[in-house]
């Protein structure tokens, strides 16, 4: 079922986190698209993601922390809508300070909740480390589950808030490509930058079953949740696509496709502390008309033609707090 929907235009967006991996690829799109776009970061990583937008009127930057709840709350009165991504990101960030993790993923998120206005809408940025070890290798948002790190446990706490007041919760797959601001502690972007760097390098759990999107498919399917809002509200969505399911090993075939005198060793050394190795089933979003464009091999042409010259500078951004 594809659905036809009117495009909405115009809205006021209100983006925390905004200037992060996701949100400096997702300002962008939303100002593309004729939406007003209020970013509220801390900045841990700077602002110098979102330049390419500074001249636009419609974008508006406000330096803030989602734990004080006092300005929060100010500066997100006047939002239609509100896309929720600032976080600590990732089970070894929040492992590094788990204090910061849970007063940032779940407090944080909670005075977002509590301050919402009855004709708010808010779309949460969730993430399949929330299901955890699955029994029978598929899940599908009935799927129980069952977070195994402090990571997951805090997004999985931030979906249940989130559903309290019947917003949309978006799963995420692990996302790899180029942003504005770069992350290279994820799946396919490490072991690229690692394929053109080191050269010869290890992989642990090779035979886990993992699921990806490209971030240019992440900006769209957050604008897919505001166009389908109503549809959508109150529910919980895998986001990614069937085509998409790939074991670690097939991704190293696929970089030594591009990166051919890269040597990589399965090892038995290391382990995911949330234990991803599942298929995971896109049919709900995909029956409301959302399909991934961006096919695994494109991203990894992508990283094979940018790694190589971009600055330090650059790369000592990608390191998460
Ligand atoms: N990248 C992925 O593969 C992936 C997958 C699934 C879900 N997610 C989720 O998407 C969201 C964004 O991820 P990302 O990859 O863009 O991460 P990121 O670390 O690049 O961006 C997070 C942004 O949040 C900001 N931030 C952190 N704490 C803040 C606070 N207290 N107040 C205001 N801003 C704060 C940071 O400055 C940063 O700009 C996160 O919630 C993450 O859990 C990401």
């Amino acid at each position: 079922m594809v659905l036809d929907v009117k495009k909405i235009t115009s809205a006021h967006i209100f983006v925390t986190g905004g200037a992060g991996y996701i949100g400096s690829t997702l300002v962008p799109l939303l100002l593309e698209n004729g939406h007003r776009v209020t970013v509220y970061d801390i900045f841990y990583y700077g602002s110098e993601s979102l330049l390419s937008c500074s001249l636009n009127p419609n974008l508006h930057l406000i330096k803030g922390d989602i734990r004080d709840e006092a300005h929060l709350v100010e500066a997100m009165k006047d939002a239609d809508y509100i896309i929720h991504l600032a976080g600590i990101v990732g089970y070894p960030a929040c492992s590094k300070d788990p204090e910061l993790a849970i007063s940032t993923n779940v407090n944080g998120t909670e005075n977002i909740v509590r301050n919402l206005k009855p004709n708010q809408r808010i779309i949460f940025s969730s993430t399949g480390s929330c299901y955890g070890a699955i029994p029978n290798g598929y899940c599908t948002e009935e799927t129980p589950i069952n977070p195994l790190s402090l990571y997951g446990s805090t997004k999985a706490d931030g979906e249940k808030l989130v559903k309290e007041v019947n917003g949309v919760i978006l799963r995420l797959a692990t996302i790899f490509g180029i942003s504005q601001r770069l992350r290279l502690d994820l799946l396919i972007n490490d072991l690229m930058f690692k394929a053109l760097t080191e050269k010869t390098f290890d992989v642990y759990e090779a035979h886990f079953k993992r699921t990806f999107l490209h971030i240019k498919d992440v900006a769209r399917a957050f604008l897919f949740a505001i166009e389908n809002y109503e549809l959508m509200k109150g529910q919980v969505y895998n986001v990614g696509g069937d085509s998409l399911n790939f074991t670690k090993l097939e991704i190293c075939n696929f970089i030594r496709e591009a990166v051919q005198d890269c040597v990589i060793t399965p090892s038995s050394q290391g382990f995911d502390a949330d234990k991803r190795d599942y298929k995971v089933s896109y049919e709900k979003i995909r029956k409301l008309g959302f399909e991934p464009k961006i096919s695994v091999r494109d991203g990894i042409r992508e990283l094979k033609m940018f790694l190589p010259s971009i600055s330090n500078e650059f790369i000592l951004k990608t390191k998460n707090v």
